[in-house]
């Protein structure tokens, strides 16, 4: 798989394989531009942890005033490092990459790791430095169409790719071993002033092995602890820390939390915007009681962005063991330079984890009309399309697309269409519910979520036969939740297609009344671009008026911002089938060839 560039220098890099941090001393270079760490699996475990925190005192030490920190290394060892770097440097960025299974991973009976972590900082405050990256489409191997459907969009993409993402999963390669792709990818997305070097330090060769060993599979005593019953499935509603209280240690199976993310959303009845020291107190007192309430052997699992996640696992390692750091793609579509595009599942467990895959194999829905889902436990090929006709060809041939099941996921959409939303502004998809308890619950068992929100936990738990309990502050979500539970008994999908109006909303854009385009949004936006072409640039309102073929007013009725409108102007529009790409006619494009850089697999 390739990415391209747009006008930047690719970097010259400089390797270092290093041994201990003592040896930092011989590195005779200035560590002024993008310095990359590369980090042995388990270096933050055990007696190694002081050789973690000699390496970046060192290297802290010597980091110019505008350089890039880039850290590579697994989980657990990020957090460590963003520990002993975040007081001085700006985070910006946590990158999933993908990393290539073996057999031993896929005949054990835990999710397998399929994932690393690239962890950027700046010693510098302002937006990250980074030329604008784009990624080359992949293509359905079924319908050979794109992975991604970009629907009636297609003319506002780029015909090249799409945007680079926080989740690197077009190449795939092994922590231990070449990381030369991801070296590649770093210098020409780095490759920008007043960049000119890459300084990579390998500390791979710095770890004991025995070490490496014990950091994730060593061998537990079982802990115990008597086992107590929380009873019969119930939503309750009121504020999650005043009624864990009254929940008894030690009776819940599978404990799933989706807490507000303190990123101002408009919650009916809670305040999204606190402190960040007030949030983290808070995440912390509940994330006690949760840990309190899960038996021995049992998992608690908590979804968030990945930098309050980092936060989280400071807290949770204390309490409770590191189990799996899931990173779920998203699959968002692309806004900004890089988009941040996957949410981090912490899994710790209380005490030994179970072998989750063997003792899970039990997901069988009820008989709920029109509930037809997929074996939650059995992803999709990676690559597949998630078209709902490429899938029905698929079913009908009896073709196999079925994929591992991993820590990475990425056949899981977030909810994008209102007809699948109720009136929440961030429900999350019933597919990743189903999933999580699929894996960490067998049928009659109790499943807990303290943030019930719009009962998308609750209601999976209930159609995969378990017992739950759902807590919400929000009196209007509660009761949303529990209207959805009744009709589930009555037999009708929760989660079912329907035309709504919906007043709550998962993103800052205002929305626009639902009404009748006398011309479509498409034909709008290309005759933009061909004013464009005409200019030479970005047209303005006024010269749209005077050259354009249809009314201002329908411009400014039928968008949400004068940048929606230029969106096909700014690019040359994609095609859904695998073929040659178009010639480019957009306008203020710096990314004709001559300035590309093109790196090939
Ligand atoms: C991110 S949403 C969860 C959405 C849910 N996963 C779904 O799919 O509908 C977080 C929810 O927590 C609720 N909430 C906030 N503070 C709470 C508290 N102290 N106790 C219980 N619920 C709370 C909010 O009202 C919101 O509905």
């Amino acid at each position: 798989m390739s990415h391209l560039s747009e006008s930047g220098n690719k970097l010259k890099k400089n390797v270092y394989d290093l041994t201990s941090s003592a040896q930092l001393e011989q590195v005779n270079e200035l560590f002024s531009d993008v310095v990359v760490v590369v980090l042995p699996s388990g270096l933050s475990c055990g007696s190694s942890e002081h050789t973690l925190r000699e390496i970046f005192r060192n290297v802290m030490s010597k980091l110019g005033s505008d350089a890039t920190l880039v850290t590579i290394g697994m989980p657990p060892d990020l957090v460590a490092a963003h520990i002993l770097v975040s007081d001085e440097l700006r985070y910006h960025l946590w990158v999933a990459v993908k990393m290539p299974l073996n057999n031993i991973h896929l005949s054990m009976e835990q999710l397998p790791e399929h994932h690393f972590g690239i962890l950027v900082h700046t010693r510098y405050q302002s937006s990250l430095r980074h030329t604008k990256t784009r990624i080359e489409y992949s293509y359905c191997p079924f319908c050979d169409r794109t992975t991604k459907d970009y629907g009636g969009k297609k003319h506002t993409y780029h015909e090249y790719g799409t945007l680079l993402s926080d989740v690197w999963r077009d190449i795939e390669v092994s922590l231990s071993g070449d990381l030369e792709l991801v070296f590649e990818r770093l210098q020409d997305l780095f490759g920008v002033s007043p960049y000119d070097k890459m300084l990579v330090l390998d500390f791979r060769a710095s770890l004991d092995r025995k070490i490496v060993q014990c950091a994730r599979w060593r061998d537990f005593t079982p802990l115990d602890m008597a086992v107590n019953s929380c009873g019969e499935s119930r939503l309750i509603h009121g504020d999650c820390l005043e009624i864990l209280q009254d929940l008894p240690s030690n009776s819940v199976d599978f404990i799933f939390a989706d807490p507000p993310y303190n990123l101002r959303k408009k919650y009916a009845g809670y305040n999204d915007s606190l402190e960040i020291a007030d949030y983290f107190n808070w995440c912390d007192k509940w994330i006690a009681e949760l840990a309190r309430l899960l038996k021995p052997g049992r998992t608690l699992a908590i979804l968030n962005i990945p930098l309050w996640s980092i936060r989280h696992f400071i807290f949770l390692k204390n309490v409770l063991e590191f189990q799996y750091w899931i990173a779920w793609d998203a699959l968002s579509f692309p806004v900004r330079l890089i988009m941040p595009a996957h949410y981090a599942i912490l899994c710790f467990s209380k005490g030994p984890p179970r072998s989750v895959l063997r003792e899970s194999r039990d997901s069988s829905f009820s008989n709920c009309e029109g509930v037809s889902w997929n074996d939650p436990l059995i992803p999709m090929q990676e690559g597949a399309c998630l078209r709902s006709d490429c899938i029905t060809m698929r079913r009908r041939a009896r073709m196999r697309d079925n994929g591992s099941l991993t820590d990475l996921w990425w056949d899981i959409h977030r909810l994008k269409h209102n007809s699948r939303r109720v009136d929440h502004p961030c429900q999350l998809p019933p597919q990743l519910m189903f999933r999580l308890i699929s894996i960490f619950s067998k049928q009659n068992e109790m499943v807990l979520d303290p943030f019930n929100g719009a009962g998308t936990t609750t209601l999976c738990a209930e159609l995969l036969k378990r017992r739950y309990i759902g807590i919400e502050n929000s009196l209007m979500y509660h009761e949303l939740a529990a209207s959805r539970h009744k009709e589930l008994g009555c037999g009708l999908n929760p989660f079912r297609k329907e035309e709504k109006l919906l007043s709550a909303k998962n993103s800052p854009v205002r929305r626009l009344p639902k009404q009748k385009y006398e011309v479509s949004k498409k034909a709008l936006q290309m005759e933009i671009k061909r004013i464009a072409g005409v200019l030479g640039r970005l047209p303005k309102r006024e010269e749209v008026a005077e050259m354009g073929k249809f009314p201002l007013r329908f411009y400014e009725e039928y968008f949400v911002s004068w940048g929606e409108v230029c969106a096909a102007a700014r690019t040359t529009g994609m095609q859904e089938r695998r073929g040659k790409p178009k010639t480019s006619t957009a306008v203020g494009r710096q990314d004709h060839p001559a300035q590309l850089t093109l790196i090939s697999k």
